[in-house]
């Protein structure tokens, strides 16, 4: 699993534009071989101690790796380290996680979040290409966190290496966010986009958390009140921002889980350390 691991980071470095990626800073330090929780922990940690200072609004991302990085806030804020720092979430299980710690919170549009001018966001995401788009949304939240990531001075991205990949598509579905009102016809406009030919749409069932694996026979629902639909691929999306743009201009359609030039940074942590990859 290790060896496959590696080989993806190595395969997604050379692959890196020239002059872009395999440019910018670049850092690395030993690590043992760790678990991919530990790994996910090493990244979320990372990123609030090199990108979160006090005084700031923070947006908070959701997912399995978001949560260590809502835990470090938590950590800081409790010890002192971080003082006078408000935070957005992006869905209600990182809102909770966040009030648990004793983070205080807001939402977008008041003068705590000065009019919605956040410093900094921090999110997990699906899949990584070389880029810097990303797919988002396994987790159920791309909406929010779309509209919060949008508003941050600096968007860091925090993944395992097992997230990196050439192309987008085929290592993970495409989670489309839409109305439930006629929800079939919308799933099969979608399916039949020009840039997404090919693509295998199906309705997310059971819980909206848990990605495309079907754990209930209902309409999975997000926090917003809407389904999902994510589209499985055999061979990787062409052009991803083409693909972002004919979603976005398919009514019926609420968001979807491209996320394309909003990268600052990549924090990526391998069995052979700790990267930071810059666009
Ligand atoms: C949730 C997301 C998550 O950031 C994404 O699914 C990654 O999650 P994890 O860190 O658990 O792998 O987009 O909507």
């Amino acid at each position: 699993m290790l060896a496959e691991l590696t080989c993806a980071l190595l395969g997604w470095m050379a692959t890196a534009p020239a002059g872009s990626a395999s440019g910018n800073a670049m850092q690395r330090s030993a690590v043992k071989m760790q678990s991919q929780d530990e790994l996910k922990k090493l990244v979320g940690y990372k990123a609030v101690d090199d990108y979160v200072t006090s005084g700031m609004v923070v947006g908070l991302g959701t997912g399995s790796t978001a949560a260590f990085a809502v835990e470090r806030v938590g950590q800081k804020i409790k010890s002192g380290e971080l003082t006078d720092i408000v935070a957005v979430p992006t869905s209600v299980r990182t809102k909770e996680q966040a009030e648990s710690l004793g983070i205080p919170l807001t939402t977008l549009g008041t003068p705590e979040s000065r009019y919605s001018d956040l410093d900094v966001a921090i999110d997990g995401a699906d899949e990584v290409d070389p880029q810097f788009n990303l797919v988002k949304g396994g987790g159920g939240a791309l909406l929010r966190e779309k509209m919060v990531e949008v508003c941050a001075k600096k968007f860091i991205v925090i993944v395992d290496e097992s997230k990196l990949c050439d192309g987008l598509g085929p290592g993970f579905p495409l989670p489309v966010e839409i109305t439930p009102f006629c929800w079939e016809h919308t799933m099969r406009t979608v399916g039949n986009l020009p840039s997404l030919a090919g693509c295998t749409a199906k309705l997310r069932l059971g819980s909206a958390a848990t990605g495309s694996k079907v754990d209930g026979e209902e309409p999975a629902v997000t926090d917003n009140g809407n389904y999902i639909v994510d589209l499985f691929f055999e061979t990787a999306i062409k052009d991803a921002p083409k693909a972002a743009e004919e979603l976005k201009n398919t009514v019926g359609v609420v968001e979807h889980g491209l996320f394309c030039g909003l990268t600052s940074a990549v924090i990526i942590a391998g069995s052979d350390g700790i990267t930071l990859k810059t666009p």
